[in-house]
């Protein structure tokens, strides 16, 4: 992730700020430890030290002073007197080291979320897939508006493609779907409700999100595909997979369905990845489906798989696909081409190559790429 934005030098800078603030503190903490605990022994060693001193003159002494038992149940006393501190030292250490750990927790607890629910806010009833922005406009938090009134309705079933250059407001669009973020005015509405006042629970369990990178943690792939979703058998594992054509690379495997993957899954391919994330999608059977370039680190070869798999995976299902390949989106019922925070074209495939616009343009030097 970090290499794929070059941002190491960055990262490693703010990395080694970090690091450094941690190991002064540590510092203290060690230091604090290791005066503590010798300065306790030497104090008792040399009063024990000076006990017997002491004692062995007045036992020697003309006056009668003492007997050796006194002498000895007194340097007893003294390792007694002394034990407790010796503990209270140490557990002053550990209380330190605990209240540190503790705040890290409760700063991570107490993190703001960005989106919270509104007070009465109501349960989003089963969705059908009717997606509405209506006068949408949208900044983060540094005010600098992003969106600039965006209109359109994308009906059950449909499938939307936003194209258009970095930084366009792409993803914007999309997080504003899943209700990542507020609008700043305006409203999104899915099936004529109005997002902000629903559950974020609610509304965000019912949509498909997939990203560039999809995520795949250590386990079999039978759960990776799973996902939590324990409900479904396995046969309804191995018929999402089958759909999404991801079966059968999963049964060259040695252990078919049960090999087991790493984190991240470095023995996956980035497309066998996304495969499994489509029938993971597939399995959780969402009405909203978002794919943010999803498709963009896949070679060719995997692409025309990966085609078939994703035509299934889309049937039926309100569709919003952001990707650099043109080739991925043709079939798109419309296209948006968004520049700036604003929908500059829309239409069809056909529609918009007859405007001989933005898209067409985007779209021929695609074109003429490939051919050379
Ligand atoms: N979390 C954020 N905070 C502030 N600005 C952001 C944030 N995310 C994106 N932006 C800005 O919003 C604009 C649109 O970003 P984005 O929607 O990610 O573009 P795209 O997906 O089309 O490449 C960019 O100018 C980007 O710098
Ligand atoms: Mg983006």
């Amino acid at each position: 992730m970090t290499q794929s934005f070059t941002r190491e030098d960055r990262n490693t800078d703010i990395f080694n700020q970090l690091s450094r603030g941690y190991r002064e503190s540590w510092m203290r903490a060690v230091k604090f430890n290791f005066l503590m605990g010798p300065s306790v022994d030497i104090i008792s060693t040399v009063t024990a030290a000076f006990v017997y001193v002491l004692g062995i003159q007045w036992m020697l002494g003309t006056d009668g002073g003492i007997t050796v038992g006194v002498l000895v149940a007194f340097t007893a006393y003294i390792s007694r007197f002394w034990n407790p501190i010796n503990t209270l030292a140490n557990f002053y250490n550990s209380l330190l080291t605990a209240i540190s750990y503790l705040e890290r927790i409760f700063e991570t607890i107490d993190e703001e979320v960005q989106v919270k629910d509104v007070e009465g806010a109501v349960v989003m009833p089963p969705i059908a897939g009717k997606v509405q922005f209506k006068d949408v406009v949208f900044g983060y938090e540094d005010g600098q508006i992003i969106l600039d009134h965006i209109n359109f309705t994308a009906n059950p079933g449909e499938s939307f493609a936003i194209v258009g250059p970095t930084g366009a407001g792409k993803t914007t669009i999309v997080n504003l779907i899943c209700r990542f973020y507020n609008v700043t005015s305006g409203v999104v509405c899915i099936d004529d409700v109005d997002i902000s006042k629903v559950t974020v629970r609610s509304l965000r369990s019912q949509m498909g999100i997939m990203m560039q990178d999809s995520f795949i943690f250590a386990g079999t792939i039978m759960d990776n595909i799973r996902y939590g979703n324990m409900k479904e058998s396995d046969e309804d594992v191995i018929r999402a997979a089958r759909t999404v054509c991801a079966h059968d690379f999963i049964m060259k495997m040695e252990g078919g369905y049960h090999t087991q993957v790493n984190e991240r899954g470095s023995r996956l391919s980035a497309g066998q990845r996304q495969l499994i994330s489509f029938a993971r999608a597939l399995l959780a059977d969402p009405r909203i489906l978002i794919l943010d370039e999803a498709t963009s680190s896949i070679d060719t070869e995997t692409e025309i798989v990966l085609q078939r798999g994703l035509k299934e995976l889309l049937k039926g299902r309100t569709s919003f696909i952001i990707a650099h390949r043109l080739s991925t989106i043709q079939n798109a019922d419309c296209i948006m081409y968004v520049d700036r925070g604003r929908i500059l074209e829309r239409g069809t495939h056909e529609e918009l190559l007859e405007l001989k616009g933005e898209y067409s343009n985007l779209y021929l030097s695609q074109f003429d790429f490939l051919k050379k």
